[in-house]
């Protein structure tokens, strides 16, 4: 079914279960232990050997030889697999050559070898008698001092934009701010680890699996592997969170798939949390430089933003000027993405990318300019508010109630008691001060598809590929198909996460959620024309409410239609050129209170609000949760999240949950979540956007801002710790 705009009215308007704060309905699943997550699926293969992983000890060099032979005479023992024995190894489309490595290591923590044994606990004694002896090659492991040597990313569609003339219209500014600002590298740092597990049937290969893109997955093992791409199925139901961390086949999966076929075994594989945040992609650091140009009345005239971040050779930058692209107005603008060759670990998609880091800079640089300017922060954004793309005015945004988001947050969080000169607020040994930062997200759709079944004893089961990592997909998907059929929720069973069933648009870039059901609303239409076929009337005319088909003057129920035989609708959502005539994002504004300790700098998040602009929402119940965990998630970036990186050897210090720090209960307040009421007619037919993003774009921000106003310390540098507060506090000296 191709989508078009705008969509019209349809069954899920009548919002009678679609739009309500529905309970997961995988929870009691979850609340019991009882999902079956990819390392746990004891009833598949009750006697799979273990695979324990051997990372590179070096960050760039060779493999000068590798001694296996005391591992392999280890108790338990079954195989020993490296680079030079796997066999002939193909590229996926996203970089899997990188996941075995051998001779030649690329970074840190490459996997090198795997050893598979009886039990965890041999595979893991084994992997320690593994020699492997390296030559070490200098590699570059500093951004700052790789900047210069920064070039154009060759794989970015869109590296530089330019409208008008940046250069003299920011020269003849009258309020003008130059500033760069840095965000550290980060991990995804989910709870599950990366885990799967391999089992092969003669050249059939089926993996269980923890990924968040069934079909990407599938198609780069079988490349990889070599096999054709029918004889590998991918097995992915449930995910203990990815945060962009399983969009891609990683070293756990191949090594498992190698390991099951060295040992003539199903082998699973976990990867170790020590060595996760060197193995797998990270969000990469950047240095980030932004000039605006304003009059006196704060109207933007010229605004700039250059991004520089590294990546192994060949490999991508973080888009971190996406949304200074379209988030403000303004004649004459620029912004530039620049690339510096690192031989750090792959850099990659993390929660957001782009906008994420992108707005911790951006949304810092329009506080520091509302004050130059002596403005509201508020006021000073909505001045410069825009309803069409800045670059290309003749493109609209299809809905974009920005001014809305900061209005309501400013009345709700109670913006008016705020003190504008910074420093001035305590509250016994604390400072404390209130921030402001916008939300921003693109909100991207996707072809999906999906098959809905009516059994015979009139129940509905969904199959699509489409995955849930923790973000609800199970629930929203039940909620549309119940809503299209007109049965309760009860009758209806998701099956999510398969590679047998059809193509989905997966869990990436928060369109999950919106693009998903649109795929089980395109299939539920095809099943609801074969049940007004079956009854001889138009789709169009028939009712479906309460479990019953209403068409012609008669009621069916619909058990009573599919008691003869199951029928099926089976389709695919597409959009077609729908992004090159609207402009889709998400919008909102975060708002936050914080205590700064004026004697150790210590901050703590005492409130927070955010308000979002995105489209109608499935599961307000769900949606609020994706997020809560967001800003959670942006309180770690702002005070807390940082991959410190050993210049010296090349590497991730901090690999693990000890040392990497992430926010947890007792650093995180009560925290409010407001949706505007929306349906977004250019969307999709659900008329939804995605939140699962944006919840994350701009909190990081909205903190810095509210240390500045608590303090009267500007740190452009994050994460904001202690240390770069306390020198500078007022009390100090
Ligand atoms: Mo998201 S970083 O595309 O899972």
């Amino acid at each position: 079914m191709k989508f078009t705009t705008p969509a019209t009215r349809n069954p899920i308007d009548q919002l009678k279960i679609v739009g309500r704060p529905t309970d997961r309905i995988d929870g009691p699943l979850k609340c019991t232990g009882t999902a079956p997550y990819a390392y746990e699926r004891h009833d598949i293969a009750p006697n799979a050997a273990h695979g324990y992983i051997v990372g590179a000890a070096v960050a760039k060099g060779r493999i000068v030889s590798v001694d296996t032979a005391a591992a392999k005479r280890a108790p338990g023992v079954l195989a020993v697999v490296t680079a030079a024995n796997a066999g002939k190894l193909g590229k996926g489309k996203f970089n899997t050559a990188h996941l075995l490595g051998g001779p030649n290591i690329e970074h840190y923590h490459q996997a090198v070898a795997v050893v598979v044994a009886e039990t965890f606990e041999q595979a893991r004694a084994a992997a320690g008698l593994v020699r492997v002896r390296y030559e070490k090659k200098p590699g570059r492991y500093d951004l700052a001092a790789a900047k210069p040597t920064a070039g154009v990313p060759k794989k970015e569609e869109k590296p530089d934009t330019s409208v008008g003339d940046f250069a003299r219209a920011f020269e003849e500014a009258p309020v003008r701010l130059d500033a760069t600002y840095t965000t550290p590298d980060q991990s995804h740092a989910m709870m599950e680890p990366h885990a799967t597990l391999a089992l092969w049937e003669g050249g059939k290969l089926t993996v269980y699996t923890s990924n968040q893109m069934v079909d990407w997955g599938r198609k780069d093992l079988a490349r990889t592997l070599g096999l054709p791409p029918a004889n590998v199925r991918l097995v992915s139901p449930f995910i203990g969170g990815g945060f962009g961390g399983k969009l891609f086949l990683r070293a756990e999966a191949l090594c498992a798939a190698l390991g099951a076929r060295a040992a003539r075994r199903p082998v699973k594989v976990a990867l170790q949390r020590a060595i996760m945040m060197n193995n797998t992609t990270h969000r990469p650091a950047t240095i980030q430089r932004i000039r605006i140009g304003a009059a006196r009345d704060g109207k933007i005239s010229a605004i700039a933003h250059e991004s520089w971040s590294g990546d192994l050779p060949d490999g991508q930058p973080e888009t971190a000027v996406q949304q200074t692209r379209l988030l403000y107005a303004g004649a004459h603008r620029m912004t530039a993405l620049r690339l510096a060759t690192l031989d750090l670990p792959e850099a990659n998609a993390m929660r957001a990318p782009g906008e994420a880091p992108g707005m911790m800079a951006l949304e810092i640089a329009m506080d520091e300019m509302a004050e130059k300017l002596g403005m509201d922060p508020i006021a000073f954004r909505i001045l410069n508010d825009t309803k069409v793309d800045p670059e290309k005015p003749v493109r609209p945004f299809s809905e974009r109630r920005f001014a809305e988001c900061l209005r309501l947050g400013a009345d709700t969080f109670g913006w008016k008691k705020r003190n504008p000169r910074p420093g001035q607020v305590r509250d016994g040994r604390w400072l404390v001060g209130l921030g402001v930062a916008a939300a921003f997200r693109n909100n991207l759709v996707m072809k999906s598809a999906a098959r809905v079944r009516l059994d015979r004893a009139g129940k509905v089961t969904v199959e699509t590929d489409m995955t849930d990592i923790g973000t609800g997909s199970y629930t929203i998907i039940a909620q549309t198909a119940a809503e299209m059929l007109g049965v309760p929720l009860e009758r209806v069973e998701v099956r999510l996460g398969d590679s047998d069933f059809p193509i989905s648009a997966g869990s990436g870039g928060q369109w999950g959620g919106n693009s998903s059901t649109a795929g089980v609303y395109a299939a539920c239409v095809k099943l609801r024309e074969a049940v007004a076929q079956r009854l001889g009337v138009a789709e169009s005319e028939a009712v479906f409410a309460d479990g019953a088909v209403r068409a012609g003057g008669r009621t069916v129920p619909l058990v009573q239609v599919a008691a003869g035989a199951e029928l099926v609708g089976e389709d695919i959502m597409e959009y077609g050129d729908l992004d090159k005539k609207f402009q889709q994002s998400t919008f909102g504004g975060h708002f936050v209170e914080v205590a700064v300790d004026a004697y150790t700098g210590e901050t703590r998040v005492r409130r927070m609000l955010a308000v979002c602009s995105a489209g109608r929402i499935l599961n307000p119940k769900s949606a609020r949760s994706q997020v809560i965990g967001a800003m959670t998630m942006g309180v770690g970036a702002a005070l807390m999240e940082e991959l410190v990186v050993d210049q010296r050897h090349g590497f991730f210090v901090n690999h693990d949950l000890a040392s990497y720090e992430v926010p947890v209960h007792a650093d995180i307040p009560h925290q409010d979540v407001i949706f505007l009421e929306e349906a977004d007619p250019v969307s999709s037919p659900m008329k939804a956007k995605g939140v699962g993003e944006l919840g994350i774009c701009g909190v990081a921000a909205a903190v810095a801002n509210a240390i500045y106003n608590a303090t009267g310390v500007r740190v452009r540098d994050y994460p904001i710790t202690l240390d770069k507060l306390i020198a500078k506090m007022p009390l100090s000296s």
